[in-house]
């Protein structure tokens, strides 16, 4: 199995290669990537280095990894966030007419006013990013009958930035103020790399939208779990208000819920609990 993945230096581009790189014939792309590292070089945004690259590479599964994800910075530069979110999918759409592309997408594309959100449920997205990933999940559903979507909650492994910023502060023995009004549903990279395998080697998908998430839960009590689970002072959580706060991109209920994604691929989810007890052992 030929697999090229872009953004393959990005936060998610390294877990899957750390996780899945050795299963198939990988090879990574990214924007500036180090061509003596046996990584591509390519804008994925330029059409003409992409078709460039589809002379280089034929690639039987596509996992498109590479966008911006930085939320202010779409919102001061929607033209920008176009080009990382939306033109790179288009030209990979474009370009490689015959793989399977499974597009990383987000819990963004929903408007964060409800929650428990299904993979067949209509888009609204409020945000620039999210509005930018909404509209590259339809243009690549359009351009390609091989491309697949695969939305992810915040992804965490133990060097996840929130986790980081928490252990960091706990250890400094500084409070951390967490929304107890802000409901997510954060996915373990565990979770996130049995999906992902499942949609690059399953024969015949029956779906194009996938979802992989974790169990619904307010950032409050993530970062709790989290210290407990770290054995650092819990005492130093405290309950916050995104009302009472100015986060302009933080929504009372984003979460993703996964039913027809784990029936349909036959996986199933633990709890964030384990999940953090097995980082804290294992860092
Ligand atoms: N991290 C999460 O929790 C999360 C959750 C849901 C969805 N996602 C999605 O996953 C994707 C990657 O997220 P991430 O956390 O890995 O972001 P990241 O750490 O900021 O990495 C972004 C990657 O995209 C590449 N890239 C950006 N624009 C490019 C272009 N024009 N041509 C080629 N490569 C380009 C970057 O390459 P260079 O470094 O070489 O510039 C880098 O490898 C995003 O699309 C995001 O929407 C992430």
């Amino acid at each position: 199995m030929k697999v090229l993945l872009t953004g393959a230096t990005g936060y998610v581009g390294k877990l899957v290669c750390a996780g899945l790189g050795q299963r198939w014939d990988m090879v990574g792309v990214s924007a500036h990537a180090d061509e003596a590292q046996g990584l591509y070089r390519c804008d994925l945004a330029d059409a003409e280095q992409v078709r460039l690259l589809s002379q280089r590479i034929v690639p039987d599964v596509i996992i498109h990894a590479a966008g911006d994800k930085n939320l202010a910075r779409c919102e001061a530069s929607p033209s920008a966030a176009y080009l990382a979110n939306v033109q790179t999918t288009i030209n990979l759409a474009q370009s490689f007419p015959d793989a399977r592309i499974i597009y990383i997408s987000s819990d963004y594309v929903f408007p964060g006013d409800r929650g428990g959100y299904r993979e067949d449920d209509p888009l609204g997205p409020v945000t620039v990013y999210g509005r930018t990933k909404a509209c590259a999940e339809l243009a690549g559903l359009t351009l390609s009958e091989r491309f697949y979507v695969l939305r992810l909650s915040a992804l965490y492994d133990g060097n996840a930035t929130f986790l980081r910023f928490v252990r960091e502060s706990l250890m400094r023995g500084d409070t951390v103020n967490c929304f107890e009004d802000a409901f997510y549903s954060p996915t373990y990279y565990g979770d996130f790399l049995i999906v992902l395998e499942r949609l690059v080697e399953a024969p015949v998908l029956a779906r194009r939208i996938y979802h992989a998430c974790g169990q619904r839960i307010s950032r409050y009590f993530f970062a709790k779990i989290f210290a407990r689970a770290s054995n650092l002072e819990q005492s130093l959580i405290r309950q916050s208000s995104r009302l009472s706060e100015n986060a302009p991109f933080i929504f009372s209920d984003i979460s993703l819920e996964n039913t027809l994604t784990c029936e349909s691929l036959d996986v199933s989810v633990g709890r964030h609990q384990e999940y953090l007890s097995f980082l804290e052992l294992h860092s």
